[in-house]
């Protein structure tokens, strides 16, 4: 589903990735982790395809990066759902016009609107705040709102690029339970984290970026996918 080979990146004179491998299975729920600066951001960007490589190529489903066009990418886009550390909420915008919002740009009709963003926040348990703004949320009820938003789409792929970094200790965890529980329905997921501890709790598949170029695959030996 998801294929980077060997893949070279840089910022002007920033060398982040060389001989950069990966594959992700249709399903798999991967860790992404590395110190601050080894390049997970970036990672996530050559994926959605914000960022571009200078060699090797980036392949999600039909979509190649050594030819895509710029028209495509939003399409590409259409099958992945991004969280951020940061929410990236539109404030001026209620928590349903948060969501409606991204079925609006691409032409859905009225009442499947309706129903997408009511089953996106019945997933995340959060209904009974359609009507109120961000700045009303805490933080967990925040990021809740961007899953949803992520997944109104459907998308075959879920990045998630800190997506606990402003949280405490157990509203990371509910986090992670979210994650996985849309996993379980078959989205793939890469998520990039500083968070052992919640790394440690949840037995998956890890990756490792290291020395700003290499990726090493670090497997647990017990490591299962969700069932
Ligand atoms: N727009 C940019 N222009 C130039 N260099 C950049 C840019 N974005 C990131 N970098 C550099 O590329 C490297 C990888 O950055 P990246 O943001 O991917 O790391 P990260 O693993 O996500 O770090 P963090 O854990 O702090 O979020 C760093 O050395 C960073 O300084
Ligand atoms: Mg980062």
């Amino acid at each position: 589903m998801l294929e980077i080979n060997d893949v070279e990146f840089s910022y002007q004179n920033q060398e982040v990735f060389t001989g950069l491998n990966f594959k992700l299975l249709p399903g798999e729920f991967t860790f992404l982790i590395g110190k601050s600066g080894a390049g997970k951001s970036t990672f996530l960007k050559l994926i959605y395809m914000d960022l571009l490589p200078q060699k090797g190529y980036v392949r999600f489903e039909k979509y190649d990066s050594s030819v895509i066009k710029n028209r495509d990418i939003p399409f590409l886009r259409r099958k992945m759902g991004v969280i951020f550390q940061d929410f990236k909420l539109l404030r001026d915008r209620t928590v349903y016009d948060n969501l409606a919002f991204v079925l609006e740009v691409t032409g859905t009709p009225g009442k499947e609107i309706r129903k997408r963003v009511f089953d996106s926040l019945t997933e995340v348990g959060l209904l009974h705040k359609q009507k109120n703004y961000p700045h009303e949320l805490s933080g967990g009820e925040q990021q809740r709102v961007a899953i949803a938003r992520a997944i109104i789409n459907h998308p075959v792929l879920l990045l998630a690029d800190e997506p606990t970094g402003n949280l405490d200790p157990e509203t990371s965890n509910e986090i992670l339970e979210i994650l996985k529980k849309i996993n379980s329905r078959g989205t793939s997921v890469i998520c990039a984290t500083h968070n052992y501890d919640l790394v440690r709790k949840f037995n998956t598949r890890i990756i490792k970026l290291e020395h700003n170029k290499a990726v090493k695959v670090v497997i647990k030996p017990k490591a299962v996918l969700y069932t």
